[in-house]
């Protein structure tokens, strides 16, 4: 019997996932000027891997027995100069790393090995994320 606690917070992640796939796209369409047309690229390429983690996600809520959520999670859209941009998707991608690691945690007491493996397969992402964006801001 899988854990519904573990299945709701997989969804949660999800929902996230969704979310940032969409701000970051937005940032690829949106950024001008010379320096932000050199770096539209990364939006691109961070937005489509939060695509794929949000597939993988969905599929191990399938696998366990749920109902993968199509609801994306509210994100800000305020955001119109590169330093905005990568200042509110830094701030995503640091919540990522928290919140994933919060999961694994979960996944390892409700004895979810496959689980588990998945999500630390995803914060290694997140974490590549959060050196992408500080990067973009010079830190
Ligand atoms: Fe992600
Ligand atoms: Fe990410």
């Amino acid at each position: 019997m899988a854990d519904q606690a573990l299945i709701d917070t997989l969804n949660d992640l999800r929902s996230r996932e969704l979310a940032v796939c969409m701000q970051y796209m937005r940032h690829h369409y949106l950024v001008t000027g010379p320096e932000g047309l050199a770096l539209a690229g990364e939006f691109k390429e961070v937005a489509i891997t939060e695509m794929k983690h949000a597939e993988e996600l969905a599929e191990r809520i399938d696998f366990l027995g749920g109902d993968p959520t199509s609801k994306p999670a509210p994100f800000p859209t305020a955001a119109t100069t590169l330093s905005e941009m990568a200042e509110t998707d830094l701030a995503s991608e640091e919540e990522a790393v928290e919140l994933y690691r919060a999961a694994i945690k979960q996944a390892d007491e409700a004895g979810d090995v496959t689980t588990r493996r998945l999500l630390e397969s995803i914060l290694g992402d997140e974490e590549d994320h959060v050196d992408t964006f500080q990067r973009m801001l010079g830190k």
